[in-house]
């Protein structure tokens, strides 16, 4: 069962990986990959809800796709997002929301965007594990005016190093880094003796992180650089669900292997009533 020690241990000597699930059988698949991480990530309100962004996804949407992972999970470990203004309020919100996710899900850890340092630690000193998320916000959307690569000026980036080290102070025992340099994310990962979670910050983060239905050919909207996509079964599904279509309509489907056939003597006997 991997857990925050195995990040600590991993750290420097092995990379790991997590990927996104909101829902029982993908996060099965993903640990029976032997993936060591499944994020139930707040991208549930584009990739599963429809929503334009991640702001409208509440507290009870993450305990509801939580509780689904957490059943599938049985080695991976399992962090589930905080949502917009669900711990920006207060650290009274932030405590009281996270226990909630985790007693609720009965995952392992939670996640969430900023540098909120008193948030964090109120969480982390109510014994949750506690995962950041700086660079690219998702959460900011409308603050940073799009979804864009974050710390590429020296300022930008200085911050970025500042807030990792303070993040690491709280107590978060990893960080995701979203859409940063490659040189910016290397530096920040050897600096640091907690574990970097990467997505479009490069090869030389401690783990990996990519939303699954991007990398498995899902997704509707604009491809991001970093995003590969290492299936296409979005493809799959469509020739499955037009040949199903197809046999339904000639009545090849369901054919005799996949009917229940009865004797002529029991039809016979249970509709003479009726005729
Ligand atoms: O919500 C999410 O899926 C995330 C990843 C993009 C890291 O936060």
């Amino acid at each position: 069962m991997v857990t925050v020690n195995t990040f600590k241990e991993n750290k420097g000597k092995k990379k790991m990986t997590m990927l996104t699930a909101y829902d029982y059988i993908t996060a099965k698949n993903i640990d029976d990959a032997g993936i060591d991480s499944i994020l139930v990530g707040d991208s549930l309100g584009m990739v599963m809800l429809g929503y334009p962004n991640t702001l409208a996804v509440t507290v009870d949407d993450m305990i509801h796709h939580g509780k689904a992972v957490v059943r599938g999970a049985k080695n991976a470990m399992v962090v589930v997002d905080m949502p917009f203004m669900s711990y920006q309020t207060s650290k009274e919100d932030a405590i009281k929301n996270a226990g909630r996710i985790v007693k609720e899900t009965g995952c392992h850890a939670v996640k969430l965007e900023g540098a909120y340092i008193e948030e964090i630690k109120a969480i982390v000193n109510a014994g949750i594990p506690v995962v950041g998320h700086l660079g690219l916000t998702p959460q900011s959307v409308n603050n940073m005016g799009g979804y864009k690569v974050q710390g590429k000026s020296a300022d930008a980036a200085k911050k970025l190093i500042e807030d990792c080290l303070k993040l690491e102070e709280a107590g978060c025992f990893a960080i995701t880094l979203e859409c940063v340099p490659r040189r910016i994310a290397a530096y920040i990962t050897k600096k640091l003796h907690i574990s970097t979670i990467g997505i479009g910050a490069s090869n030389e983060c401690d783990c990996q992180v990519l939303v699954w239905q991007d990398m498995t050919g899902y997704s509707d909207g604009p491809k991001a650089k970093f995003v590969k996509q290492f299936a296409n079964l979005y493809e799959e599904e469509q020739k499955a669900f037009k040949q199903y279509k197809k046999e339904v309509e000639s009545m090849e489907y369901p054919s005799t292997e996949h009917t229940y056939i009865m004797s002529d003597e029991d039809y016979r006997e249970a509709i003479k009533d009726f005729e």
